[in-house]
């Protein structure tokens, strides 16, 4: 095993991804900021500072976190951030999480403004084909705007087109940081392979809202890998990658010696209005056999997609079946949730929209988290208490937990649990009344999309102890900071609440609540 240690400084850059300028949060100067690779069995050591004028957390998407909940990076929750002009360092493995991942700000919309990377875990016994090299390919929505306004808007009475609850609508995208708005603007990224090879494509979705359409024209990709599960290898002509999800394809460079277009779609179908200067469509480059410089012949930003003649569709994701699964274990304790968004006011809140798992929204109180209030008098006025407008589920002994959850909400909704992956058990259209499951080999993973107006069933072990948050990885939906309103489509689970009080959290972790700005 190998110590990794990395440095990350966190700051405001003024950055132009697709052309036009605008302020980004990056981390060391980069966007997207530093991949993290590295072995199953190392470890890693980050030290983060802060030079953002809020509280930051640095989140690693998908990992365990196994007795280090303290270092899950969530703001409010596992700890109250690092506070302006401070540093602190993340030390963790990755207890059995292998495959394609990506790290992100966890503090109010900080990740949509630049502050994502890749995050890759490489184990000789990982179940999937064999392949010559890999390359992480990191697709996002892009604003022009700068978030906090952005998630103002979405708020507010006056909203966004007159409607509060108007998701902001991306004005395009990026591939590896790199985008093309308007015509003129013909910058790519881009990347050269060798012929007759083949290559690990994985795919992460780092972006804040829309789902992206993955291809490359004139190939086929072969899925392998969803979220650190290895699937049953089979081929698609794209692959639709939500928010926060990650797929490895592989993809042989067997067609003539050539450039072609790697394309990634935002998905219009998730728009709640008309951007009408918006870049649908944004594209890379991948090329093999040709001159490092050589583009695609055709350069036009519109002609359609040159999928691969006899094509097989689009992802399915119930084509999605883990390597050696089998069914889930029985459910011990069952959490039944509904899923709803409306604009409110009332004694609670301030007017605005906001998001329901049943009643609760989840807001954050300045100087707290979850975590440590759970551990007695640690927060920034040395209260105990939660703020009482969240729900949180107390696991007090391991169990195997069922999440049952009605989506009443016209959207869909890419839902992520912290610190452990679950089976796909059920989903279906309506309201779940009874439906049978499908238990013969579900998909294992840590981000799926809830469809409106349809019901989901999730299992998983619940093992792993502390405060872990569930939450729609929409930013609109899920960004909280105590400097800024927050939709709240979030909840907690407490997982062993006796094993968790014997953590040693660093004392300036718990010295950061007294300072979280
Ligand atoms: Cu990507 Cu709450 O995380």
């Amino acid at each position: 095993p190998t110590t990794r240690n990395y440095d990350f400084v966190v700051e405001e850059r003024r950055g132009a991804p697709d052309g036009v300028e605008k302020l980004m949060l990056v981390v060391n100067g980069q966007f997207p900021g530093p991949t993290i690779e590295a072995n199953a069995d190392d470890r890693i050591v980050v030290n983060v500072t802060n030079k953002l004028p809020n509280s930051t957390a640095i989140h690693w998407h998908g990992l365990f976190q196994r007795n280090t909940n303290f270092y899950d990076g969530t703001l409010a929750i596992t700890q109250c951030g690092i506070p302006p002009g401070e540093s602190m360092i993340y030390n963790f493995t990755f207890d059995g999480y292998v495959g394609s991942t990506w790290w992100h700000a966890h503090a109010g919309t900080q990740y949509t403004d630049g502050i994502t990377g890749a995050l890759i875990v490489h184990a000789k016994n990982e179940s999937v084909p064999a392949y010559n090299g890999d390359l992480a390919i990191q697709m996002a929505d892009l604003y022009h705007g700068f978030s906090p306004a952005l998630l103002n808007l979405y708020f507010t009475p006056g909203g966004i087109e007159g409607t509060p609850g108007n998701e902001p609508v991306p004005d395009g995208g990026t591939i590896n940081g790199v985008g093309q708005y308007g015509a003129s603007n013909s910058s790519f990224f881009n990347v050269t392979l060798e012929a007759n090879k083949t290559y690990r494509l994985r795919l992460i979705n780092s972006g804040s809202f829309v789902a992206m359409l993955f291809s490359v024209d004139d190939h086929v990709l072969t899925v392998i890998e969803a979220d650190g599960t290895p699937v049953t290898p089979f081929d698609v002509a794209s692959v639709s990658v939500a928010v926060a999800q990650r797929y490895s394809v592989l993809l042989h460079t067997n067609a003539s010696a050539g450039a072609y277009w790697m394309r990634a779609g935002l998905d219009q179908d998730a728009f709640t209005y008309d951007n009408p200067g918006v870049q649908t469509e944004v594209r890379g480059i991948l090329r093999y056999g040709v001159a490092n410089d050589t583009i695609p012949d055709v350069v036009l930003l519109d002609n359609p997609p040159n999928l691969p003649s006899g094509s097989p569709g689009d992802l399915d994701t119930d084509d999605l079946v883990p390597v050696g699964g089998g069914p889930a274990p029985d459910a011990t304790f069952s959490v039944y949730f509904t899923i709803s968004m409306q604009y409110t006011g009332g004694p609670n809140y301030l007017s605005q929209f906001l998001s329901f798992i049943n009643s609760t929204s989840w807001e954050p109180l300045q100087g707290t988290s979850s975590l440590f209030s759970h551990l007695g008098n640690k927060t920034a006025d040395g209260s105990a208490t939660l703020a009482d407008s969240q729900l949180v589920t107390t696991i007090d002994e391991e169990h195997v937990v069922e999440f049952i959850i009605d989506n009443l909400d016209d959207g869909d909704h890419p839902f992520h649990l912290h610190g452990h992956k679950f089976w796909i058990v059920g989903t279906g259209a309506g309201r779940y009344q009874h439906q049978a499951l499908d238990n013969k080999a579900p998909m294992l993973r840590d981000t799926l999309v809830i469809p409106a107006y349809t019901y989901t069933i999730l299992r998983f072990v619940a093992d792993n102890p502390g405060f872990w948050a569930f939450h729609c990885h929409i930013q609109w939906h899920m960004g909280a900071h105590w400097s800024m309103q927050a939709a709240g489509l979030l909840f907690q689970i407490n997982v062993l609440p006796s094993e968790s009080a014997k953590f040693a959290i660093p004392q300036y972790m718990l010295d950061q609540c007294a300072k979280a700005g």
